[in-house]
This record gives C-alpha cells, structure tokens and sequence, in this order.
C-alpha cells in the first residue's frame, strides 16, 4: 500500500477529508507527486480529475518540489498583523523566492518565516539572508 493509501485510510478514506489528505501527502513528500493522486482518487473513490482540481485550486499545494532556499513565509492571521504582508513585498524585492503557509506554530513571534527547516521569529530580511547564508554554508 502507497503512502498516500495509508493517509487516506487513515481518514477512513472519506472524500470529505480530502483536503486533510491532501497537507499530509505533502507534508510527507514535500509535494503532490502523480502518483499520490492517483491513489487518492482511488482510495477515495472520486476522479482523479477531482483531486487534481482541488490541487490546482489551493496554492498551498505543489506538484513539485520547492526550489532549494525556498521561504517559508508565513500568512496566517497573527504574522499578518504583524507584518507579513510588508515582509513578501520586501522578499520579492531581494529577489528570494518565497511561498505562503498558513501557520508554522510560532504566532507569538510573527513574522514567522522557515528556510530549510529552519523557524525563523519575528523575521525580516536580513535575518533570512543570515539564515540563507548559513545553509549555503553547510552545504545543505
Ligand atoms: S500565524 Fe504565523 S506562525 Fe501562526
């Protein structure tokens, strides 16, 4: 049974949890890949069309892998009042490549960003440059 069979049984293969499934898959994998979906779908007994409909609908999910260096940034409600908003403006404009998530656990200190694994609090540019430099330095 594929990874993505045992994430669906997990939710007892109930097409209402399709988006749950769906975050797992990825979270596992870093992304979708095709096969995943095919699973789904069979697992949930819906076309895979469907699945590839909510995919394609959420950013939050990806069919490939992230490119190397990739922020984390954070859109939740919480890092929004705190600048969020400004701070992907700035990222586009370092040219750093950057996608939204919603929620990485650390709304106290928003913010928040996460490069590699890496968490990263009440984040700005220079410290995900810092942390960016860190990586490239341990040749991750
Ligand atoms: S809302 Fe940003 S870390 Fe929770």
């Amino acid at each position: 049974m594929s990874l993505a069979a045992e994430i669906c049984e997990h939710y007892d293969n109930q097409p209402d949890a399709l988006i749950e499934i769906l975050h797992d898959v990825q979270k596992v994998g870093g992304f979708i890949q095709t096969d995943a979906l095919r699973a789904i779908a069979e697992a949930l007994n819906i076309s895979r069309a469907e699945v590839q409909g909510v995919v394609s609908f959420y950013d939050d999910f990806r069919l490939e892998p992230a490119p190397a260096g990739t922020v984390k940034l954070c859109r939740g409600e919480a890092c929004q009042a705190t600048g969020s908003d400004q701070l992907a403006t700035d990222l586009k404009a370092a040219h750093m490549p950057s996608e939204q998530v919603f929620c990485l656990g650390n709304c106290a200190l928003g913010p928040a960003a996460m490069i590699e694994g890496q968490l990263i609090g009440r984040a700005n540019v220079d410290k995900i440059k810092a942390q960016r430099s860190v990586f490239k330095t341990e040749g991750k």
